[in-house]
């Protein structure tokens, strides 16, 4: 079946406005994607017609929110093959999911002198919380490298930090950076035959591929509700039931509890031990709008129209001189999210995003979270980064090529 872009950014609204007098083309979805009429009116809907606190009232409009709110929870579930609701912990984001995994199960099972691996190439959501808890706990922190050239992790690096037999093993899924696709599933079973807990960094790779919990056998899932057409501020943290079960819950209040008297408490039931105060519900019942309408469109067929993007991006970018491109390279398109990050040479991405910006192009640049990996790793101060998403375009692809030869005539590169 025909991906039908055209029809698809009819849905957005934004896209019909102007950047700077251009049309506006949004190269920036890896930071955060645009939002479909249904999630706004979803929104505006429940403030307009049914705003009411969940799991308290004994009226209708409370009623409905709690329905609606547990509804999209089960659609999250589906989503990642989770199995039930009660494995699914709604945070504010993906980092508070990743923060929450480290406070929570991590630091009961981290014990001093015990390893934490992790990956050169996390975004800073997936390494402070693991820097803070080997600070706390007087662990190891180790890094699997990544091959600088290929973009890929080295298979040796991994294979000797698994033999030292890490308590914890927290990787992404998807690099913000490089576009590398990680096989956690293989990385996962190899963790596991040495002990560890996996904790995966979904934020990059939920929105645009099938993420199934039961098949890679991870035992936590971390993503945002904003980078696949949610609205802000809800995010997921999946975890096994068994887990969830022998883990104390880091806040403690209303919600959360089914009995207190003036010396103790009882825990609420899976997963509401977890959700203490008032939720976002709004946000939390809007995911579920969001993931229906990623499903109407279908989440392989939009990881191969991103595949497609990609491709075509790398391929165009390719025919540039003095422009370097970053992560997986062409032949290995395949395995990519839709993001490239490149540089021109002897130019600052601020500069190189500040003409974009010029010509209507919305792109991101710096060290995109990834400090350790753009400058220690790659060695460089900053990059650029087009991102895609389902609403994007070949033509607006080439309006960033032409963007990149303005940049190079402005600042005299060849
Ligand atoms: C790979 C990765 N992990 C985690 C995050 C953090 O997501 P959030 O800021 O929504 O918590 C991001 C955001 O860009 C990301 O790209």
């Amino acid at each position: 079946m025909r991906f039908d872009v055209e029809r698809i950014r009819a849905d957005f609204p934004i896209l019909q406005r102007k950047m700077n007098g251009k049309p506006l083309a949004y190269l920036d979805s890896a930071a955060t994607s645009q939002k479909p009429l249904a999630v706004i009116e979803a929104i505006s809907d429940y403030y307009s017609t049914y705003n009411a606190n969940i799991h308290r009232g004994i009226y209708e409009l409370s009623e409905k929110a709690t329905e609606k709110y547990a509804e999209s929870k089960e659609k999250v579930a589906k989503l990642i093959n989770a199995g039930g609701v009660e494995n699914i912990i709604y945070t504010r984001n993906a980092t508070e999911a990743l923060n929450l995994a480290a406070l929570t199960y991590a630091s009961h099972k981290v014990r001093k002198g015990d390893r934490i691996l992790i990956t050169e190439m996390e975004h800073h959501s997936n390494l402070v919380p693991w820097q803070l808890l080997a600070k706390k706990q007087k662990a190891v922190l180790e890094y699997i490298r990544v091959d600088k050239r290929t973009g890929l992790l080295d298979g040796t690096s991994l294979n000797e930090s698994l033999e030292r037999e890490p308590a914890i093993v927290s990787l992404t899924q998807a690099s913000n950076v490089l576009g590398t696709i990680n096989d956690v599933k293989s990385i996962t079973r190899m963790a596991h035959g040495h002990g560890a807990t996996v904790i995966v960094d979904g934020a990059q790779s939920a929105p645009r591929m099938r993420v199934d919990v039961k098949d890679i056998g991870c035992d936590f899932l971390a993503f945002s509700g904003h980078k696949m057409l949610g609205p802000t501020g809800i995010g997921v943290m999946y975890a096994k039931r068994d887990i969830l079960e022998e883990t104390e819950p880091l806040l403690g209040g209303g919600d959360m509890i089914l009995k207190v008297t003036l010396k103790a408490h009882m825990w609420n039931e899976l997963p509401w031990k977890f959700e203490a105060g008032t939720p976002n519900i709004e946000g939390g019942i809007v995911l579920g709008t969001a993931i229906d309408y990623l499903n109407g469109i279908g989440l392989g067929a939009i990881d191969s129209y991103e595949s497609e993007l990609t491709r075509y991006a790398l391929a165009r970018l390719s025919e540039l001189k003095n422009v370097e491109t970053f992560g997986p390279g062409l032949k290995d398109a395949k395995n990519r999210a839709g993001l490239v990050a490149f540089s021109i040479n002897g130019i600052h991405a601020h500069d190189i995003a500040q003409v974009f910006n010029d010509n209507g192009i919305a792109i991101r640049a710096g060290h995109h979270c990834a400090m350790p990996l753009v400058r220690e790793v790659l060695g460089k101060d900053s990059l650029a980064r087009m991102s895609f998403y389902v609403y994007n375009t070949k033509d607006e692809i080439d309006r960033a090529v032409d963007a990149i030869e303005k940049v190079k005539k402005i600042f005299r590169v060849e």
